[in-house]
């Protein structure tokens, strides 16, 4: 895993959006995982900046989103589809057709989840698949005690994360919907690279048991420590539990000045 450490969200989303753009550079026609939550606003504001200001191009990106709620009409203001139109898809040049978001209006659940899994395999996989992660660990919508192998299904949502996700709904819980669907950890695992994102002190103790506890199910995002190529992208506040900053701090540096170097 690299650990980027930034002052604040700010700088975060600026570093992230950059890793994107040299890839998309690099493969006009990337495919990307995307996240919705605060966390990625950020990233999204950038990349569309980038978009308007550096005539970045997404004409050949495709898009797969993580997950959406199930009971909620795509046109409802807190529905993933209303998020992506408003702070990324609506402002960059993705062919719709190339924008993927789990169905919530399917009939057929497992049909759909079976699809969506096709339909990545057929893009070739997810090149760059960005994470936001919960307070209690949990990534898309794999909540805790999901199966680290687990594919796209539809999952309860914990109770912490619908407390969670409350204040997008005026704060009611009982507006929160309880199931959503959800690429699965081994979906996540496939895309060559992962960036997961967290800002802000109630994420701290998430990211340290992610980035240095064990492995479990209990915390999805520890997975991620499996990964060939993940890196973790936090600020301050978010690293502020993690043990090893200093030594993530120079590996972070010392990177810097080799990429420098070779320029
Ligand atoms: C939801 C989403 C996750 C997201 C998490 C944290 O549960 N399904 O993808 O990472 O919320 O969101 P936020 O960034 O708003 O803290």
């Amino acid at each position: 895993m690299e650990i980027i450490i930034q002052p604040t969200h700010h700088e975060l989303a600026a570093i992230t959006s950059l890793i994107i753009r040299d890839a998309l550079l690099k493969k006009p026609n990337l495919v990307l995982g995307l996240a919705t939550g605060s966390t990625p606003i950020g990233l999204y504001k950038a990349l569309v900046k980038l978009h308007r200001e550096e005539k970045l191009d997404f004409s050949n990106v495709t898009t797969f989103n993580l997950d959406e709620y199930i009971g909620i009409s795509i046109e409802h203001p807190e529905s993933y589809h209303t998020f992506m139109s408003k702070h990324f898809f609506d402002h960059v040049n993705i062919p719709s057709e190339n924008q993927h978001i789990p169905q919530n209006t399917t009939k057929n659940h497992e049909a759909f989840c079976t699809s969506y899994e096709e339909a990545i395999v057929r893009a070739g996989g997810i090149d760059i698949q960005v994470l936001g992660i919960g307070t209690d660990g949990h990534i898309g919508f794999n909540e805790v005690g999901s199966s680290l192998s687990s594919r796209t299904r539809i999952k309860t949502l914990s109770l912490s994360t619908i407390k969670a996700n409350a204040i997008h709904f005026d704060g009611k819980i009982d507006a929160v919907p309880e199931m959503a669907i959800t690429m699965g950890i081994g979906t996540i695992m496939d895309a060559k690279q992962c960036l997961l994102l967290a800002s802000g002190e109630a994420k701290s103790e998430a990211i340290a048991k992610a980035v240095e506890g064990p492995i479990t199910a209990m915390v999805p995002a520890s997975i991620l420590q499996m990964h060939p190529k993940t890196t973790v992208i936090i600020d301050e506040a978010a690293a502020s539990r993690l043990e090893e900053v200093e030594y993530y701090k120079r590996s972070y540096a010392n990177r810097q000045k080799l990429m420098s170097q070779k320029q």
